[in-house]
C-alpha cells in the first residue's frame, strides 16, 4: 500500500457499514409485511438477473442478533440500515405494529452492542399499494412518506439520533421511472421528473416533521455522486456532455436541498420535458429545510462524450449510469459514457479514489460548508470477483486496496478542510444487488446463500483494524 505515516482520523469519527432492507432482510411475508415495488419488479421476466428476488436474501430478519454481534467483532461504531415501509404501513396507511417491533428489537440490539444506529427511511422499497395509486410521480406519495416518517419516529425516536430520509433519490426517480431498470420499471421520462420532485418534497416535509418533534435529531438525506469528466477535456462538446450529466445526476438533487433552487441550466436542457405545473409555491422552501448531514454515496468516476439532445437527457443519463452494457462505449446513441481502460470493479465501474476527495471538497465548498452541514460517506465499496477457499474465506486484496485508497482520499479531504464525520463501507454483507440479483458481491463479509453462513473476508479484518485504531496502517 501507500508508504508514509499512517493517516489518523478524529477520535469521534464514525466507522460503519451500511445495508438496506430489501437487500438483506428476507422474511418477505413475515409479521404482516406487504409487497413492495421490488417484489413485483423481481417477478417480471427479464428484469432481475436469473429471476432472483429478495424474499430470503441474507435472512437478516431472523439472524440480526448474530449480524450485530459480527459488527461488534469488527469494531464498527455505527451501522446504517434502512426500514421496510411495507413492514410498517403495509398498505401505505395502516400501522402494522409487529413490523415496527422488528426495528425496535434491532435498535436495542445495536445499542446493547455499543453500535450507533443510523437509520434510512427509504431505500427504494415503496409499498406496491402506493405505486398502484401512482407512485412517486404523484404528489400524494410525498404526504404518505411523512406519515411513515412519523410512525417510525413514534417508535424509535427515543433511541435513534441519526435519520436519513432518502437513499439516492436519483436512482428511485430515473432508474425506476425513466430507464425502467429498477422498480417499478416504468420508462416515462416526464414521470421520472415528477418522481424526483416528489421524492425531494417528501424529504423536506419529513425533515420538517421530524425537526418539529425533536430539534436535537441529526437529519439529512443521502445522494449518489458519480465523478463525471469530459472524455476530451479540450472538447467543448464533451465538456457540455459532462455538465449535463453532472447537472442531472448530481446538481439536480443537491442544489434544491442546499440552495433552494433547481439548476437553471438543467431546466433549460430539459426544455418542454420539465412539467410546468410540477413545482408549487413554497415547495423549494420545504425542500431546502435545513439539514445537519449530507450523506454521500460514492463508487466511481466516468468519462462522458457528446452530445445528448436535451429532451433525451433523463433517459440517457439513467442509461449512462448503468455502466453495464456490453460495449466499451455505454449509454444511448446520444450520450456515451466511455470506458478509458482504467481499472474497474466487478460492476464495470471505473475506480478513482481522487474522485472521492475532489467530490468531498467540492460539496463542502459549494454547498454544505457555508451552511454548516456536515458530510458523511454513507456508502463506498466495491463488488469484486470473490473466490472463496474451501472454508468460505475470501482473500479479497482487491477490495482491501479499493477501501484503502478511498479511505486515504477521505483523510485527504478532511486534511484539506472538508467537514466529514464518518464513513460507511458498502456493504456489511454480500446481498441482493438489485437488477443484478446475487451475482455481485459487495460485502466485507461473505454470505453463503445455501447455508446463510457468514465468513468475514480479508477486507473485514482490515477494516476492523482501521475502525478499532482510527489509523490506516496497511
Ligand atoms: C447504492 C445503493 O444505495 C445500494 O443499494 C447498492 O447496492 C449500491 N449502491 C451498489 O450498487
Amino acid at each position: 500500500m501507500t508508504p508514509g505515516p499512517a493517516p489518523s482520523f478524529p477520535g469521534d469519527f464514525l466507522w460503519g457499514a451500511a445495508t438496506a432492507s430489501y437487500q438483506i432482510e428476507g422474511a418477505g411475508t413475515a409479521d404482516g409485511r406487504s409487497e413492495s415495488i421490488w417484489d413485483t419488479f423481481s417477478r417480471m421476466p427479464g428484469k432481475v438477473l436469473h429471476g432472483h428476488d429478495g424474499s430470503t436474501a441474507c435472512d437478516h430478519y431472523h439472524r440480526y442478533p448474530d449480524d450485530v454481534a459480527l459488527m461488534r467483532e469488527l469494531n464498527l461504531t455505527a451501522y446504517r440500515f434502512s426500514l421496510a415501509w411495507t413492514r410498517i404501513l403495509p398498505d401505505g396507511r395502516t400501522l402494522n405494529r409487529p413490523g415496527l417491533d422488528f426495528y425496535s428489537r434491532l435498535v436495542d440490539e445495536l445499542l446493547g452492542a455499543g453500535v450507533t444506529p443510523w437509520l434510512t427511511l427509504y431505500h427504494w422499497d415503496l409499498p406496491q399499494a402506493l405505486e398502484d395509486a401512482g407512485g412517486w410521480p404523484e404528489r400524494d406519495t410525498a404526504l404518505r412518506f411523512v406519515d411513515y416518517a412519523a410512525a417510525v419516529h413514534d417508535a424509535l425516536g427515543d433511541r435513534v439520533h441519526y435519520w436519513t430520509t432518502l437513499n439516492e433519490p436519483w436512482c428511485s426517480a430515473f432508474l425506476g421511472y425513466a430507464a425502467g431498470v429498477h422498480a417499478p420499471g416504468r420508462t416515462e421520462p416526464q414521470a421520472a421528473l415528477r418522481a424526483a420532485h416528489h421524492l425531494l418534497l417528501g424529504h423536506g416535509l419529513a425533515t420538517q416533521e421530524l425537526r418539529r418533534r425533536d430539534p436535537s435529531l441529526s437529519l439529512g438525506l443521502t445522494l449518489n455522486f458519480t465523478d463525471t469528466q469530459p472524455l476530451d477535456p479540450a472538447s467543448e462538446r464533451d465538456q457540455d456532455a459532462a455538465r449535463r450529466l453532472d447537472g442531472l445526476a448530481n446538481r439536480f438533487f443537491v442544489e434544491p436541498v442546499t440552495l433552494g433552487a433547481y439548476p437553471q441550466d438543467v431546466l433549460a436542457d430539459l426544455g418542454d420535458l420539465w412539467p410546468q405545473d410540477l413545482v408549487q409555491d413554497g415547495d423549494l422552501e420545504v425542500i431546502s429545510t435545513p439539514i445537519d448531514v449530507l450523506g454521500v454515496n460514492y463508487y466511481a468516476t466516468q468519462a462522458v462524450t457528446a452530445g445528448c439532445p436535451p429532451e433525451r437527457a433523463p433517459l440517457a443519463a439513467a442509461q449512462a449510469r448503468r455502466h453495464d452494457l456490453p460495449s466499451p462505449s455505454v449509454g444511448s446513441e446520444h450520450v456515451a459514457v466511455v470506458r478509458r481502460g482504467i481499472p474497474v470493479s466487478d460492476m464495470g465501474w471505473e475506480i478513482s479514489a481522487d474522485g472521492l476527495s475532489d467530490l468531498l471538497l467540492r460539496l463542502h465548498k459549494d454547498y454544505t460548508g457555508p451552511l454548516g452541514v456536515r458530510l458523511t460517506v454513507t456508502e463506498n465499496g466495491a463488488a469484486m470477483d470473490d473466490v472463496p477457499d474451501a472454508t468460505g474465506y475470501v482473500e479479497d486484496r482487491d477490495r482491501v486496496d479499493y477501501l484503502d485508497r478511498h479511505l486515504r482520499a477521505v483523510h485527504e479531504a478532511l486534511a484539506r478542510g472538508a467537514d466529514v464525520n464518518g464513513y460507511f463501507v458498502w456493504s456489511l454483507l454480500d446481498n441482493f444487488e438489485w437488477a443484478w440479483g446475487y451475482t455481485k458481491r459487495f460485502g466485507i463479509v461473505r454470505v453463503d446463500y445455501d447455508t446463510q453462513r457468514r465468513t468475514p473476508k480479508a477486507s473485514a479484518r482490515w477494516y476492523a483494524d482501521v475502525a478499532g485504531s482510527g489509523l490506516i496502517r496497511s
